[in-house]
C-alpha cells in the first residue's frame, strides 16, 4: 500500500474513534439523566469497539484488492452505512455544545425550560435513527435502482436526416466498485433494449485497476453487438499503472468499444454526418487531452459531438474557443449524494463543479453532465440513481 495512502487511513482512523467517543460520550449522558439501562450505551459501546478494528482491515482490504468478493463488498458497505450515517449527528452535537458555550451555564428556575430541553434532547436523539434510514436505502436500493432519462437537444444546423437521433449515454461504471454483475447485466440489457442510434460511455471504467475490467470483460462484450459504441477515458482509467494502461485499453477496444483517445470519427445517417470526438482526460492533475489533436479531422461542415470525461473542460476549453455543439461528460457521480427541494436540486458537489448533473446550454453550445453507473468511496448513492440517459438531437428550432 502506499506510503499516503497508509497516512490518509490512519488520520481516518483518528477521525473515526474520536467522532465515536464523542458520541458515545453524549449518548452514555443521555441514558444516565432518562435512567434508562446502562445496556442501551453499553450495546452502542460494543457496537463500536468491534467496528472500529473492523472498518480499518475493510479499507485495507479495498485499497489492496481492485477485484472485490461479495462479502468484502457488503462488509463495506456495511462500515460506511455505520460510519456516514453519524455525521449528522455529530454536527447537531457539535451544534448544541456550541450554543452552549455562549448561553451561561445557570440552572432555569422554571421546569417548563427543562421540559423543553428535555423534550428537544429527546427528538434529536431518535431523528439521529434517519440519517441511518437514508444511508441503508441508498446503500441496497437507490444503489441498484437504474433510471433512464430522457432529453432532447437541439442543434443548430442540424442535418434533417439527423433529426430525432437518439444517443444513449452512460458513465463512470467504475466496475471495482459492482458487488456482482447484475447493475452492469441490466445496464447492457436496457441500453440494448432502447435502441438508440449510438451510444456513448464518458469514462472511468474502473476504479484503479485493469482487472476489473477483465473481470466484467464477457459482459462488456455485449457492446459488440451493438453498433455505434464510442467511449473517452477518465481520470480513474488513468490511476490504472502505466504498465497496465494498454491492456485495458485493449480490453475495451475489444469488447466492442470504439475508445477515443483525442481523436475523432464520422457517424453517418443517410445523407447526415455527425463529427464524433473524444478527448482524453484533462483534470484532476491530468493533462492527457489534446484539442488540437481531437479536433484535427473534424470537419466543421457538420455538427460535433465531444466526449469529454470532466464537465470542466467545457467552461474552460469548449465554450466559444472550439465548437462542439454538444459535449458529453460524467465524472461528478452528482456527488452520489443529491437532495430534492421544490423541484430543485442540490448536492455537495455544486461547490465544486458549476456543470454537475443534466443539461446546461450557452447560446447553441450545451453540455448534458450524466451522474454515473458506479461508486467512487461509499458504495452508496443517496437521492441519485444508477443513469443512462437517452439523448434525442432535434434541430434547434424545436423546443426542448
Ligand atoms: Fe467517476
Amino acid at each position: 500500500m502506499p506510503e499516503k495512502i497508509k497516512i490518509s487511513l490512519l488520520i481516518f482512523s483518528i477521525l473515526q474513534f474520536l467522532l465515536d467517543l464523542y458520541i458515545f460520550k453524549n449518548w452514555k449522558k443521555f441514558i444516565l439523566q432518562k435512567k434508562w439501562s446502562n445496556s442501551y450505551y453499553q450495546f452502542y459501546l460494543a457496537v463500536s469497539i468491534i467496528l472500529l478494528p473492523l472498518s480499518i482491515y475493510t479499507a485495507n482490504y479495498h485499497f489492496n484488492n481492485p477485484v472485490r468478493d461479495t462479502f468484502h463488498s457488503y462488509l463495506l458497505m456495511f462500515v460506511n452505512i455505520w460510519w456516514i450515517s453519524k455525521i449528522p449527528s455529530v454536527l447537531s452535537l457539535l451544534l448544541k455544545d456550541i450554543i452552549s458555550l455562549f448561553i451561561k451555564k445557570k440552572k432555569p428556575k422554571e421546569t417548563s425550560f427543562e421540559k423543553r430541553r428535555d423534550f428537544l434532547v429527546s427528538t434529536g436523539w431518535t431523528l439521529a435513527a434517519v440519517p441511518y434510514l437514508i444511508t441503508t436505502n441508498g446503500a441496497l436500493n437507490t444503489k441498484n435502482d437504474i433510471k433512464v432519462k430522457t432529453i432532447s437537444v437541439p442543434i443548430l444546423n442540424l442535418h434533417p436526416d439527423l433529426h430525432n437521433t437518439w444517443i444513449a449515454q452512460i458513465s463512470d461504471l467504475h466496475l471495482g466498485s459492482f458487488f456482482d454483475d447484475k447493475l452492469m447485466s441490466r445496464t447492457i440489457d436496457k441500453i440494448n433494449s432502447l435502441g438508440a442510434d449510438m451510444v456513448m460511455i464518458t469514462g472511468d471504467f474502473v476504479n484503479y485497476d485493469h482487472r476489473e475490467y477483465e473481470k466484467f470483460y464477457k459482459l462488456m462484450k455485449k457492446f459488440s453487438k451493438m453498433k455505434n459504441v464510442f467511449a473517452c477515458l477518465g481520470n480513474h482509467d488513468h490511476y490504472v499503472s502505466s504498465k497496465y494502461i494498454g491492456d485495458l485499453k485493449d480490453m475495451i477496444n475489444s469488447s466492442g468499444i470504439d475508445l477515443l483517445i483525442n481523436e475523432s470519427r464520422v457517424f453517418e445517417k443517410n445523407k447526415g454526418r455527425l463529427n464524433i470526438a473524444g478527448i482524453d482526460n484533462i483534470g484532476h492533475g491530468q493533462n492527457y487531452g489534446d484539442f488540437n489533436k481531437t479536433f484535427l479531422n473534424v470537419d466543421n461542415a457538420f455538427n460535433t459531438i465531444l466526449l469529454a470525461h470532466d464537465p470542466r473542460n467545457w467552461d474552460q476549453s469548449i465554450i466559444s474557443k472550439r465548437y462542439a455543439d454538444l459535449t458529453l461528460s460524467g465524472h461528478t457521480h452528482g456527488g452520489q449524494l443529491v437532495f430534492e427541494f421544490m423541484n430543485e436540486r442540490f448536492s455537495p458537489v455544486q461547490f465544486i463543479y458549476k456543470q454537475w448533473a443534466g443539461l446546461y446550454t450557452n447560446t447553441e453550445q450545451h453540455i448534458y453532465v450524466n451522474t454515473g453507473l458506479g461508486t467512487v468511496g461509499p458504495p452508496i448513492r443517496i437521492g441519485v440513481a444508477p443513469e443512462i440517459t437517452m439523448i434525442r438531437l432535434v434541430p434547434s428550432n424545436v423546443l426542448t
